[in-house]
């Protein structure tokens, strides 16, 4: 929650969206009034960034619950359809499955009337967008305390508040330590081909006044090579029971870079963006996206009509390479595995 904008606002009847494909030019909020409008809005990157999908997600299935209730229908067959076209939309964020679960074992302990069964998944939906918030900003007083008290720091993709309810993870590390008095400033991947760094962090950034450089991918290597970069912060979409971590695609990149500088590469996510249940990173399901966000810059083509094009969203990095997890619980330090369960038991 930088304060200057909303990623999101529910409004007891609809689920306002940020539409965060016209940023930085245009802010115009996108209205949902039912679950398959916010299935859409996630799969078409109107709203976007794990725990950002996860929370609009819960407040999906707020919607499917009203609009049966209001049709007369039988909410939980609302419900589960919803759950389903919902967990549908994009497969590598945990958070999304993480929150349908939630809402799915709140759902299962109600009545069936359908007001009270709103009502309760309402406060349910609320309190998973209020959390969030909270697990961004603990995790920004633990976070801050890595950066240099002086120094560049380079951040992939966004995972800022706009990937989140709200303070943002990677961000809300940053906004902490300038908060704390830290003199950051940021190198901003512009993160081809959606280019989430150039549209989405750099405009976060600046409206926050916290000084940022904005670069292509290409060009982060030579500013490793040059001693500019202290330190990587990034968000995560998933990571596995051993510390491998799942994010935006170039970050494994970022993370050899760091490596061959010996620069520290810091990952910030919630525990919600934990998944236990995949050992390792190799299982970790990547969405392939169009060929046109390749071939094509902000609709204008870049490529010959018919190449062949590889467009996966995100990319795993080992977790040889991550110095360190930072979640709203504390700061893991490797070895990451035995770091992950001691959090869980
Ligand atoms: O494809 P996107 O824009 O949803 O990808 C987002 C990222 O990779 C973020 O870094 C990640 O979700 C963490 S957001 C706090």
């Amino acid at each position: 929650m930088s304060g200057a904008f909303r990623t999101m606002a529910w409004q007891g009847d609809a689920l306002l969206l940020l539409d965060q494909r016209v940023l930085p030019g245009v802010e115009s909020m996108r209205r949902c009034t039912d679950p398959s409008s916010v299935a859409d809005a996630i799969r078409t990157m109107v709203v976007r960034g794990a725990p950002a999908i996860g929370v609009s997600a819960a407040f999906g299935l707020v919607l499917a619950v009203r609009c049966a209730w209001k049709k007369g229908r039988p909410w939980r067959r609302a419900f589960d359809e919803a759950a389903t076209e919902l967990a549908g939309t994009r497969p590598t964020a945990v958070n999304l499955f993480w929150a349908i679960d939630r809402m799915r074992r709140e759902a299962a302990a109600l009545p069936d009337d359908p007001a009270a069964a709103f009502s309760r998944l309402e406060e349910s939906a609320v309190a998973l967008f209020e959390e969030d918030v909270a697990a961004n900003r603990a995790m920004g007083a633990h976070g801050a305390k890595l950066l240099p008290a002086h120094g560049s720091v380079l951040t992939h993709c966004n995972a800022g508040a706009l990937a989140t309810a709200g303070y943002g993870t990677a961000l809300g590390v940053i906004r902490s330590a300038v908060a704390s008095g830290k003199r950051i400033h940021v190198y901003v991947d512009e993160t081809r081909p959606f280019l989430q760094g150039a549209r989405l962090t750099a405009w976060e950034l600046m409206k926050d006044g916290i000084p940022c450089t904005l670069i292509t991918d290409t060009m982060a290597a030579s500013l490793f090579a040059a001693g500019k970069i202290a330190a990587a912060v990034v968000g995560a979409d998933r990571v596995a029971a051993n510390g491998d971590v799942a994010n935006k695609i170039g970050t494994y990149g970022v993370a050899v870079l760091c490596r061959a500088h010996k620069v520290p590469f810091y990952v910030a996510a919630p525990v919600s963006t934990i998944d236990r249940k995949l050992p390792t990173g190799k299982r970790i399901p990547i969405e392939e996206r169009d060929p046109s966000e390749v071939t094509h810059v902000m609709g204008k083509r870049m490529a010959p009509d018919g190449v062949h094009v590889y467009n996966p969203a995100f990319d795993v990095t080992p977790a040889r390479l991550v110095s360190a997890i930072v979640t709203e619980k504390g700061v893991l330090k490797p070895p990451l595995a035995n770091a992950l369960q001691k959090l869980f038991r």
